[in-house]
């Protein structure tokens, strides 16, 4: 049997046991979606988002890229983003970084990734340059990437707050609430590092005043 041969033959056991544990349930799925979270989070293979809050199908909308970035031309982002808040009206959104992200180690190197990853990395050695002091009292390397982690995250929890979509929110139903984590990959636990409740202060730099 090939690889994934056994995924689809997984999936078939799967449905037959949440089905007769649950009769009905993806009848009751299929007819609408209505998630209360929005996922921002790494690709990584190691941090599926609903096994590791022990959630369903239906309850949370993802996304996930490298280093889960929230990047201002990023289209799928922002069409994700857009979709999330302006239709599934979700209350929170949520960016899960964690601790010993390659895409956060990657942007620590001076390699050379090729023409698309150093694109992608550099946002990263952005966050970098803004907190380099920091950083550079941190000896080990391990740690500095893992404190890297924690502050990458915190810059994409503003960078959605800089977003008209968030804006614009927040504005005309006071949510969603902005949540930054990050996930142990040795542990399995989730630290909250950063949270941005709706309405919050906004740098006014990148503040839309005349929002419609
Ligand atoms: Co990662």
């Amino acid at each position: 049997m090939q690889s994934y041969e056994k995924l689809l033959l997984e999936n078939k056991a799967w449905a037959a046991e949440k089905e007769s544990n649950n009769p009905g349930f993806f009848k009751e799925l299929a007819k609408l979606q209505t998630p209360e979270f929005l996922w921002i989070g790494c690709s990584d293979s190691r941090v599926p988002a609903n096994e590791i809050t022990n959630t369903q199908p239906g309850e949370i909308f993802v996304h996930r890229n490298i280093a889960n970035m929230v990047i201002h031309t990023d289209m799928n982002l922002l069409s994700v983003l857009d979709y999330a808040v302006n239709y599934l009206k979700v209350k929170h959104i949520i960016v899960c970084g964690h601790y010993g992200c390659g895409g956060i180690k990657a942007a620590m190197t001076n390699n050379d990734h090729k023409a698309i990853l150093n694109m992608w990395l550099r946002s990263i050695k952005d966050v970098y340059r803004h907190n380099r002091d920091e950083l550079e009292q941190i000896e080990n390397i391990d740690k500095r990437a893992d404190r890297l982690s924690e502050l990458n995250v915190m810059e994409q929890v503003v960078r959605l707050s800089q977003t008209t979509i968030v804006q614009n929110a927040w504005l005309k139903r006071n949510e969603p609430h902005l949540h930054g984590w990050i996930y142990g990959l040795k542990d399995g636990l989730i630290k909250p590092v950063m949270e941005l409740k709706a309405g919050s202060e906004i740098d006014p730099l990148y503040r839309y005043e005349d929002i419609k």
